[in-house]
């Protein structure tokens, strides 16, 4: 088995790798949302040779949300982004940024669509493209704007429709993946307030962009009808490989971080990983010296819905009163690209957001 690339402290000084001076990017609102439709385990055995309990053992994931026929990405983020304004008591901001993996069109951007839905025309809108790592590439992206002085306000949503590209019949994916959205405010603060984000560590690996990919429907290999498989269609994962990296770089990365952040493994309440499955977790939880009982997953209920997974995650341990203000949050993607990044932050008084799969209110028209 070749050995993977080194994987210590980040190679480039940018300054998504330095302290923040000056201005910082302040977590003032959280929000998830998840689609009512929720695919079981025991749904997938009837269509799939797997079962229930071949799904938890590997996995730790018992069951995922599907959004219905019809609804994009863009439908799930404008959900999750209202509710998040909301949470933050504003309804304005600068910038919103949308991380996915699954835009609406391959052209435009989602993000535009989503700012003007939510009311917000004539915000910077624009999306990030790094697979399950994008949610930690917005917060950086969004924690830039904001102390560059471009923006005072952004909403973040990281919101995938994994529902749209996963093969319903690859029972080594379906049976992973599912859709959601989740979203943050920030606003412009002081890097020692609490939610201020700060200390990221951010890497690739470019050189395994084959481990996981849409293979066609880009310019590398266009999509003209009768010309494209099935399987280049559809999202491919080596799921082995995938696993091993995933371990060694989340480790990595959230070692990089804390060691950037001053801290130790010892002060983080809450570690916040992509929820990529129980046993990448559960690895890199004990490679980092962490009882399990730190570590924030909602897996189990939701499955990995890319780069909806980490904002989705904190909203459900906010909104059960497991991640209180004042507690140290340690937060830690990988994804396809290769891609993976983290960031510290001290938790802030947030209101307090409903459970994701609450509906509440109709979804956003
Ligand atoms: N049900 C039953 N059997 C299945 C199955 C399923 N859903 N999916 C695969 N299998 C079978 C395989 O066909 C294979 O059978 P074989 O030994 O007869 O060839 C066997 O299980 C082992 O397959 P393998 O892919 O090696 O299994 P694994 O133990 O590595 O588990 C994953 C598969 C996908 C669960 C695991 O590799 C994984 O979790 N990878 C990381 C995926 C991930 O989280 N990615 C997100 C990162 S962002």
């Amino acid at each position: 088995m070749p050995s993977l690339p080194p994987t210590g402290p980040s190679a480039f000084p940018s300054p998504a790798s330095s302290a923040p001076q000056g201005r910082a990017a302040v977590l003032c609102g959280l929000a998830g949302w998840v689609p009512p439709r929720v695919v079981t385990n025991e749904e997938l055995s009837r269509r799939l040779d797997t079962s229930d309990t071949w799904i938890r053992t590997r996995t730790g994931i018992g069951q995922r949300h599907f959004v219905e026929p019809g609804q994009a990405t863009s439908d799930m983020a404008v959900e999750a982004g209202r509710r998040a304004l909301r949470s933050a008591g504003t309804d304005t901001v600068d910038a919103v940024v949308v991380a996915t993996t699954t835009p609406d069109r391959p052209c435009p951007a989602t993000a535009p669509v989503v700012a003007a839905r939510l009311g917000l025309d004539g915000a910077a809108a624009f999306d990030v493209s790094a697979v399950c790592t994008g949610f930690v590439y917005g917060l950086a992206s969004a924690a830039g704007l904001i102390a560059a002085g471009v923006a005072e306000r952004v909403l973040l949503i990281g919101a995938d429709t994994y529902s749209s590209i996963i093969d319903p019949d690859d029972r080594s994916n379906a049976i992973i993946f599912g859709d959601g959205a989740g979203a943050v405010v920030l606003r412009a603060g002081s890097p020692d307030e609490p939610g201020a984000v700060g200390h990221f560590d951010l890497g690739s690996d470019g050189s395994n962009e084959e481990m996981i990919m849409v293979a066609a429907g880009g310019s590398r290999q266009r999509t003209s009808p009768g010309e494209v498989s099935r399987e280049d269609r559809h999202f491919s994962m080596r799921g082995r490989e995938v696993f091993r990296h995933a371990v060694t770089r989340m480790a990595a990365s959230a070692r990089n971080t804390l060691a950037l952040a001053d801290r130790k493994a010892e002060d983080v309440d809450h570690f916040v990983p992509h929820q990529a499955n129980l046993r990448i977790l559960r690895s890199v939880a004990e490679d980092l010296g962490l009882p399990m009982d730190h570590c924030v997953s909602n897996v189990e209920s939701v499955g990995n819905t890319g780069a909806a997974s980490i904002p989705l995650a904190l909203t459900d341990a906010a909104a059960r009163g497991t991640i209180r203000p004042g507690d140290n949050v340690l937060l830690t993607a990988f994804g396809g690209g290769l891609t993976w990044g983290s960031c510290f932050l001290t938790w802030p008084a947030l209101a307090q957001p409903g459970l994701p799969h609450d509906q509440g209110e109709e979804l956003a028209s």
